[in-house]
């Protein structure tokens, strides 16, 4: 893998204007796979280049916070051998990337249910990387594993029902506070890649204003340029959130 650094800014980017948090739906890596003749799981295993490529891209353009959708609460209903090989993957992936990202900034986060089904050498390999990379303020990587917007959403209604909160007290404001990250600002940019126009469960809460790209690329063959590119069109974008042009 060529040296992601030094990282030089893109001049089509308007630095005034760089969103705070990108979401990405990385989709498309079964289908890469097997357009090559390859498993499906070559394409999950592909899409590591991907993730790090773009996490450098988003380090680059001062973007603070990057949620990538990694495996969701309805994927469980794959074949088996395709679930088991994400879970490795994806303790792999943290084993062999949180020392570079750790040294170039990056706070790893997970967003997501730590359900039985996930294995024990995963949750551990999560917590190894959080607590490694917890003081770090650059960028902000929130893998978002076994995540699903309606599960998040169902949690938050039992903390508030734990917390035993007051119907009154009840409002966005209390709501926010249990989602999963709270800290983290709303999405401003959700893409989504490989073609496919549908939010598939990601974020319900979060993206209530977010602006969404839907991307033609297959997520094994997306690269930092991409994001660039998702972020230009962003920035001709005309936010409103409901009101009126001055
Ligand atoms: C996204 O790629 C990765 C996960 C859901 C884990 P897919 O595996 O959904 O790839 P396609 O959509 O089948 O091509
Ligand atoms: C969404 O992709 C989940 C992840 C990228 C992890 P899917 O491939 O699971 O979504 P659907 O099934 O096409 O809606
Ligand atoms: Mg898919």
């Amino acid at each position: 893998m060529p040296d992601p650094r030094p990282l030089p800014f893109p001049a089509a980017i308007e630095r005034a204007g760089v969103p705070r948090h990108v979401a990405i739906v990385m989709d498309g890596s079964g289908r890469w796979a097997q357009r090559r003749g390859l498993a499906r799981t070559e394409g999950h295993g592909a899409g590591e280049e991907s993730l790090v490529d773009t996490t450098y891209g988003a380090l680059a353009v001062g973007v603070k916070a990057l949620t990538v959708f990694a495996f969701s609460t309805e994927n469980w209903r794959r074949p088996v051998d395709e679930v088991r090989y994400l879970m490795n993957f994806n303790r792999g992936l943290l084993e062999r990337r949180q020392h570079e990202l750790h040294a170039d900034g990056v706070r790893i986060v997970f967003s997501g249910r730590r359900d039985w089904r996930v294995p024990k050498g995963l949750l551990r390999r999560m917590d190894e990387a959080a607590e490694l990379t917890k003081n770090n303020k650059d960028l902000t990587l929130n893998i978002a594993f076994n995540y699903g917007g309606r599960a998040e959403i169902v949690d938050v209604v039992r903390e508030l029902v734990k917390d035993k909160v007051p119907i009154k007290k009840i409002d966005e404001k209390t709501i926010r506070q249990r989602l999963y990250h709270p800290e983290l600002p709303d999405p401003d940019l959700v893409i989504r890649t490989s073609g496919e126009y549908r939010i598939s469960n990601f974020l319900l809460w979060e993206m209530a204003y977010s602006e969404l790209i839907f991307s033609d690329v297959l997520w094994p063959d997306f690269r930092r340029e991409d994001l660039y590119d998702a972020i230009v069109k962003y920035q001709h974008r005309e936010r409103r959130y409901g009101g009126v042009d001055e």
